[in-house]
């Protein structure tokens, strides 16, 4: 089975899983290509909730093509379950996220929400965090000194850069990747994050971080893992 085919199958699993709830609920959905084979796999089954609340532009477009109803968080108080891919998970189910650049967004709905389900291939399970650079949403004009703060953690920083295809051009031009809120992202590689929820506190304290994508106090409740026997169900 191939990475597509396991994320789709995981994405049929969590449907399964959400269509436990009963119905009439509004749902937390997250971003990503597996968050997508989820999102796909609910769509015949989306009457069952009232609405769902999103965690990207991405993502509000394709569930409104499916033909969910899409709400403001703001107009939500009761989120029983929040469905999101990983682009790390260690054994405590804590997460790292952001490789989509929505990090900001997750951490709101995933914070709204009762339970997290995670939802990956098992190429995603880690003993330690840190192999992926741990993606930090900030403003822009802090780049500089948050750039030189994060450093200090030991990793190589880098400015995110959009992939920009220009035919008029010799050279593929730099632009910073804009995320949905218009910040900008800095990916820390190198990192071994032995203690996650102390890491995400301590980068959550500099001046002009918007959200890092360290997802500790928000970590996963359940984690929905496929592999080439099916997918198994880990409750944190
Ligand atoms: C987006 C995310 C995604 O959940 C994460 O990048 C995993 O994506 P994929 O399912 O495509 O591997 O955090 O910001």
């Amino acid at each position: 089975m191939n990475q597509d085919q396991l994320k789709q199958l995981v994405g049929e699993a969590a449907r399964d899983e959400v269509l436990k709830l009963p119905a009439g609920q509004v749902l937390g959905i997250g971003t990503g290509s597996t968050a997508n084979c989820f999102i796909d796999a609910l769509a015949a089954y989306r009457s069952h909730f009232s609405g769902a609340v999103s965690s990207s532009n991405a993502t509000t477009e394709r569930l409104l093509k499916h033909g969910f109803q899409v709400l403001d968080p703001n107009d939500v108080n009761v989120l029983p379950v929040y469905v999101d891919g990983a682009d790390e998970i260690d054994p405590a189910g804590h997460m790292i996220k952001g490789g989509g650049g929505a990090l900001t967004r997750e951490k709101i709905i995933a914070s709204m929400a009762k339970q997290f389900i995670c939802i990956c291939d098992a190429s995603k399970q880690v003993s330690v965090l840190g192999s992926f650079a741990l993606p930090v949403e900030i403003i822009p004009l802090s780049r500089g000194i948050v750039a030189q703060e994060l450093a200090k953690l030991g990793g190589t920083v880098s400015l995110r850069m959009a992939k920009v295809t220009r035919t008029d051009l010799d050279q593929t031009p730099s632009e910073p990747f804009v995320t949905d809120n218009g910040g900008w992202i800095l990916d820390i590689a190198g990192l071994q994050i032995t203690n996650p929820l102390a890491l995400e506190s301590q980068i959550n304290q500099i001046a002009g971080v918007i959200t890092v994508g360290l997802f500790a106090k928000e970590k996963a409740n359940i984690l929905l893992v496929s592999n080439a026997a099916g997918v198994s169900k880990v409750t944190f």
